[in-house]
């Protein structure tokens, strides 16, 4: 059974409420609770134009059974790992009867591996094994998996179908979500990959009991982006979490995911809408690539936050943001992210490298800022002294 609809979100939040909405939970009573991850309950979604299954399956036998269905009919399964992935995770579906023959690749794990060599090297495992074009990818891990699996599969011979399993909180909440993939290249963050959707992504939160509390903060801020550009209800909820671990986080995730599903549902290929999901990402991957070559590279999550905290300081400055909301939010990415700074002596260069970022139009810096908490707009101008003064803001003395 697959339910068809454009306002995901809305049906999510219905869902969460009541989880008997007809189609969505087929013979389930148990309500959801914050402390459990078992309460996310088995749940479809296809997302035009996307057609991604997007799957959270009620227990263990639901996860087999819907990810043997979504891989029958396919030539051949590969499985794409990194070498945590197929420490914590594999274990945990090899022994389903649809993976006892699959064919299994691991790549280093850490963000060197989200990179056009590992690409060639997938590549030529595939056609070494004679993988063909009706043959599928599944993606294991994090992030750096599904991006990097999700760009191999995208381009092999022209496309083969992927599913994702993402296996850290910021994957399930966001990059596993929306069908960009790809590498970074020339030391630069994704310059290199498609817009391809996956066949399904399956979410099984308990992978997150082996993820690092550090990991699971990164993520963590993806959905602290969602809320400030989408949902101040889901803001103060987050606001009133006092820590983090996977128990208390079940019903940010399935928020997280469901406002990740509703802006890319409107705006799959990212003309306008979708921009907002950049928020904090214009000096974030900035600082995220600067920090590449440091002795403490920063993670995706870690340099997003840096980077909203500077998109906030620009968002009191120059849009409607008022002081006391720009409080509330640098405050709940302070109380998370607080051990973090950029160094003076890093300006410059963060500063020069936001010119290659994707959302800037000749000489003009164009950045996601917020009106308010929930309400963001994309395309606003930012002068390079008033960038220089947000990155500030978020410097401390050098080392
Ligand atoms: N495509 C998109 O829309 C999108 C959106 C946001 C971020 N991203 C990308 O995602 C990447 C970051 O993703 P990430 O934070 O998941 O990083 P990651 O994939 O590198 O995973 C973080 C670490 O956790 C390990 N790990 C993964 N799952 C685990 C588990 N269950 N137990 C133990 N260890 C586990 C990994 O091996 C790695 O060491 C970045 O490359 C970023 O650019 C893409």
């Amino acid at each position: 059974m697959r339910l068809q609809f454009g306002a995901i979100a809305q049906l999510v939040e219905q869902w969460t409420e009541n989880p008997c909405v007809p189609g969505s939970n087929p013979g389930g009573t148990t309500k959801l609770t914050k402390r459990s991850l078992h309460s996310l309950r088995f749940f479809y979604a296809t997302l035009p134009p996307m057609h991604t299954n997007i799957v959270i399956p009620n227990d263990f036998a639901d996860f087999e059974l819907q990810l043997n269905k979504s891989i029958q009919g396919y030539s051949q399964v590969v499985v794409l790992t990194d070498s945590n992935t197929l420490e914590h995770c594999w274990p945990v579906i090899a022994g389903m009867e649809k993976l006892h023959d699959v064919y299994l690749l691991e790549v280093p794990a850490g963000e060197d591996s989200k990179d056009l060599d590992i690409s060639h090297g997938l590549w030529s495992e595939l056609l070494s094994e004679g993988m063909d074009r009706a043959s599928l990818l599944i993606n294991l891990g994090g992030g750096m998996i599904t991006d990097l699996g999700g760009f191999v599969a995208s381009v092999y011979k022209r496309g083969i179908d992927f599913i994702h399993i993402p296996t850290t909180y910021l994957a399930m909440v966001d990059a596993a979500i929306g069908g960009k993939t790809g590498v970074n290249f020339n030391g630069l963050k994704n310059q290199i990959g498609t817009f391809t959707p996956a066949q399904a992504v399956f979410i099984w939160p308990n992978f997150l009991q082996t993820l690092s509390t550090t990991d699971l903060r990164s993520g963590f801020a993806e959905t602290i982006k969602h809320a400030l550009i989408a949902d101040a209800q889901l803001f103060a909820e987050l606001e009133a979490l006092d820590h983090l671990e996977p128990g208390l986080l079940s019903d940010s995730l399935s928020k997280s995911l469901a406002i990740k599903c509703a802006i890319v549902d409107k705006d799959f290929t990212e003309r306008g809408e979708r921009q907002k999901l950049n928020f904090g990402h214009t000096l974030g991957h900035a600082i995220e690539t600067h920090a590449f070559e440091s002795a403490k590279p920063l993670l995706h999550g870690e340099a997003v936050a840096l980077g909203m905290l500077a998109a906030l300081y620009l968002s009191r400055k120059l849009n409607k943001l008022d002081q006391s909301e720009y409080e509330r939010t640098t405050n709940l990415i302070q109380s998370h992210f607080g051990d973090l700074v950029l160094l003076q002596q890093d300006l410059d260069a963060v500063l020069s490298l936001v010119k290659h970022d994707k959302k800037n139009q000749g000489d003009t810096c164009r950045f996601v800022l917020l009106d308010s908490i929930g309400e963001a707009v994309y395309g606003q101008e930012v002068s390079e002294s008033a960038m220089r003064e947000a990155l500030g803001s978020i410097c401390a003395p050098n080392a």
